[in-house]
């Protein structure tokens, strides 16, 4: 560590001061170059005109500046379009073959998901951005039917939660509460699976969007999403000791924060170690003022790094995602020593701005830590729910693209899908 005081002082100050110039030049030099370049306006226009009003990605341009923008982006478009298509993001990817099943009864985005055994609990989620569900349906492997609805509490998050299950107990934690980009909730349930009762756990110091969610050695651990703002990423991780659906237990203890923050990753427990994988820094905001809290673009990183905790005090950076990835939360299952990871968003198109979605399957070898592609989904989507039965990789729900040509997000649907796996 650095110390201060001695007789070196006044030199040290002196370079430190030199250094801190510097920076500041760079910084305004940066700033400068920035305002003039079309990056910056692009910028500004998650900021001023941009909303989505159909969960569609929708950029608007609408002042005179935004205009010159656009000829600007078009000609810059033609010119790159050479190098970037809309599938630019696919990698290579083996064709996997997939069959439709039944439809579940609603659509959702942003919904949650836990196997326990043959059973895929799916909660909450919007069904259009103004209406968002309180209910769990449950789809059953062993005879692919839909069926078994029951209510949540009306207190839950609708949307953006952290899960996790026992093998009986679903432990659902925080989220947004309401539709469009509304506030979210520090309350924290969790269901009895076998009885349908629920039961309220104690509330978060502070509520988090999306935050990542596991069980790990007798313990909940909550960690990262986004802050109340719904868009800066928190770093905070906390636990609760909790045992047969009851919290041991009465506040949330603080542990070793996270070294990036942010909503919507893959946190799975293999092998008696806590990994965070994907995720993304920012997300769509209640638009200043908005009665109805609409959600206005903002500024987003999307990122695909691993995050793996094995003594519970010094986080381990792994290798990263084939690509940056995020919208995995309940995207994933442990197979075969390894974990499957099905779609997802990853960073936007960089000359049309929209949102790319992710179609590929990703297996992380958890013996060597390393990634493979292993195949590609039937259509690219995000925030899909996962499960496997007998063999058999599933999905449904989630939002989907616009078309092999298009992954920019568009229809939230409930469809499911199953193919063969064969690892
Ligand atoms: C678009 O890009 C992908 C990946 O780089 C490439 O395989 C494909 O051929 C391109 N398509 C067109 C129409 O240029
Ligand atoms: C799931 O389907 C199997 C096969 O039809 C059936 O035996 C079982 O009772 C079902 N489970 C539930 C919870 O409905
Ligand atoms: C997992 O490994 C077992 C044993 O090697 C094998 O029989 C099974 O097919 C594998 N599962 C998948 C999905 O490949």
């Amino acid at each position: 560590m650095a110390k201060f005081g001695g007789k070196h002082t006044p030199r040290k100050y002196v370079f430190l001061f030199a250094v801190v110039a510097l920076l500041g030049i760079v910084l305004v030099a940066d700033f400068l170059w920035a305002s003039s370049s079309p990056s910056s306006s692009s910028f500004s226009r998650y900021w001023s005109t941009t909303s989505v009003s159909s969960l569609d990605n929708v950029i608007g341009v609408g002042s005179a500046k935004g205009k010159q923008t656009k000829g600007k982006l078009n000609s810059d478009k033609a010119k790159i379009s050479k190098y970037l298509n809309a599938t630019f993001a696919d990698l290579p990817a083996p064709q996997l073959e997939w069959e439709e099943m039944a439809e579940a009864p609603v659509p959702r985005l942003d919904g949650a998901a836990i196997q326990i055994e043959n059973l895929l609990y799916v909660f909450a989620g919007y069904g259009t951005i103004d209406y968002v569900h309180s209910h769990v349906d449950i789809y059953n492997f062993s005879d692919n039917t839909w069926g078994g609805r029951f209510d949540m509490p009306k207190e839950m998050a609708n949307s953006h939660l952290g899960m996790a299950t026992d093998g009986r107990y679903i432990y659902a934690v925080t989220g947004q509460f309401g539709p469009q980009c509304r506030g979210p909730t520090n309350r924290n349930f969790v269901l009895d699976t076998e009885t349908k009762v629920w039961h309220e756990l104690p509330p978060l110091p502070v509520p988090r969007y999306a935050p990542a969610t596991q069980l790990w050695r007798g313990r909940l651990h909550v960690m990262g999403g986004s802050k109340e703002d719904r868009h800066e990423p928190g770093l905070e991780h906390w636990s609760l000791a909790v045992k047969d659906g009851k919290a041991l237990e009465k506040e949330w203890q603080n542990e070793i924060s996270i070294p990036r923050g942010g909503p919507h990753r893959a946190c799975v427990v293999a092998n008696d170690k806590l990994y965070v994988i994907g995720g993304q820094e920012g997300d769509f905001m209640a638009k200043p003022g908005s009665p109805i809290f609409k959600c206005s673009r903002r500024h987003e990183v999307v990122y695909g790094d691993v995050y793996m905790l094995d003594d519970g005090i010094q986080w381990k950076q792994l290798t990263p995602m084939p690509k940056p990835d995020s919208h995995i939360e309940f995207a994933w299952v442990i197979l075969n020593n390894s974990i499957i990871i099905v779609g997802g968003t990853t960073e936007k198109h960089p000359i049309t701005k929209k949102m790319v979605l992710v179609g590929e399957v990703f297996q992380f070898h958890l013996d060597t830590l390393t990634w493979s592609v292993i195949g590609r989904m039937p259509f690219r989507i995000k925030t899909t729910l996962v499960g496997f039965w007998d063999g058999w990789l599933y999905f449904t729900s989630g939002q989907r693209d616009r078309g092999p040509d298009d992954p920019s997000p568009k229809k939230v649907v409930g469809c499911m899908w199953r193919t063969k796996l064969r690892l």
